[in-house]
């Protein structure tokens, strides 16, 4: 019998710089652990004001230096499909979690909805820093944070479908 794949999004504001490298570091280490046929990895961003773009250059060098591509384009979270097509949805800051609550109106969905730093076990911070408007080293934080928190994240998930 072949099982349901669990599908995970993350979701920051842009879908340009955080969202994309978690999805790039998470869909990596679950190529690492062979689990790719299981587990399904998407982001977005609750505005669309990238809509379309490529992921940050900034970003994208950053993330390279660590082997990372991050190859997915900018979207916007889209409330009326994406609650319910994923089982769990990620906010990377506390704010992004309040959107998207904002956005389950009826509350259908909260249980589903993370903070990505809850998942860390190394790094301590509540939640991913925006690194739009820094320099070299809030990249390399965001990374740092999604390394660690990644880890978290998969244990969790192997919890929920073994
Ligand atoms: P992200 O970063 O939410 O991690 O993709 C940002 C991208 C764009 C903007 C802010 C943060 N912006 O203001 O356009």
């Amino acid at each position: 019998m072949t099982r349901k794949p669990y599908k995970i999004i993350f979701v920051c504001l842009g879908n340009i710089c955080r969202s994309p490298s978690a999805e790039a570091v998470m869909k990596s280490l679950v190529e690492r652990e062979g689990l790719s046929d299981m587990i399904e990895i998407d982001s977005a961003g609750t505005i669309g004001y990238h809509e379309g773009s490529p992921a940050d250059s900034r970003m994208q060098s950053h993330a390279l230096k660590r082997g990372y591509n991050l190859t997915s384009r900018s979207r916007k979270f889209d409330h009326n499909k994406d609650f319910e097509t994923f089982d769990m949805v990620i906010g990377m800051d506390t704010q992004n979690v309040r959107d998207l609550k904002a956005m389950d109106r009826y509350r259908q969905y909260h249980d589903n909805i993370f903070l990505m730093t809850d998942f860390c076990s190394r790094i301590s911070c509540n939640g991913v820093p925006d690194p739009y408007y820094g320099g070299a080293d809030g990249f390399e934080l965001v990374l740092d944070i999604l390394e660690d928190s990644c880890y978290g994240l998969l244990e969790t998930i192997r919890g929920k479908i073994q």
